[in-house]
């Protein structure tokens, strides 16, 4: 049975959004470069979407963590599978996740990144699922806080499946066409 999708946030209103954050980072470092580092693979389309934004001076960088295996569960195990190629000494930094679910794998990237020396370090989603959050992470930039719905798209997946979608929708498994 195919999976049924359903339109939480039009790409339109994704747009306008990470169009006000980048307005809001440009604020708050005003002209001063910023070091955007995105976790893999979710915060693809965001990053990219919010670089373009952005009048700053921008380079970009990847880690890739894995806390999920392929369904909508979090393990609750982070471990990290790719690095940065750049060290972060002396660099304004911003984490760009997707979504922030239980906060884990945040709260262990952010104590690792701070380590790392960074001017400064700060947070930014796309997606917030405040109502599942079982460690406390301060995000400093947030596109959306969302219900406790499982959503796809935009760079957000299920079972790697549905990261292409221009929006992000809510996803029933095995739901009638
Ligand atoms: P956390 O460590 O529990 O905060 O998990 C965050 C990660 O779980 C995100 O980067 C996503 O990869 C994944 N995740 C959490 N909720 C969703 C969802 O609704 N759709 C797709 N992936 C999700
Ligand atoms: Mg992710």
């Amino acid at each position: 049975m195919a999976d049924k999708i359903s339109v939480l946030i039009p790409e339109e209103k994704l747009c306008e959004r990470i169009r006000e954050i980048a307005r809001q980072i440009e604020e708050d470092f005003q002209g001063e470069p910023v070091h955007l580092i995105g976790i893999l693979k979710g915060s693809v389309f965001f990053l990219c979407e919010l670089a373009k934004s952005l009048s700053l001076p921008v380079t970009i960088d990847f880690i890739q963590v894995s806390s999920y295996g392929d369904g909508m569960k979090s393990s609750g195990v982070v471990r990290i599978s790719k690095d940065t190629d750049e060290g972060l000494v002396g660099k304004n930094t911003i984490v760009v996740e997707d979504i922030v679910d239980s906060g884990r794998t945040l709260s262990y990237l952010l104590k690792l990144l701070k380590e790392r020396k960074p001017k400064s370090l700060k947070l930014c989603t796309l997606l917030d699922k405040p109502s599942r959050r079982v460690v406390d992470v301060d995000v400093d930039y947030v596109g959306f806080q969302i219900p406790d719905k499982f959503v796809v798209g935009f760079g957000l997946d299920f079972a790697q499946k549905y990261r292409n979608l221009p929006y992000i929708g809510v996803v029933e498994p095995g739901g009638t066409e």
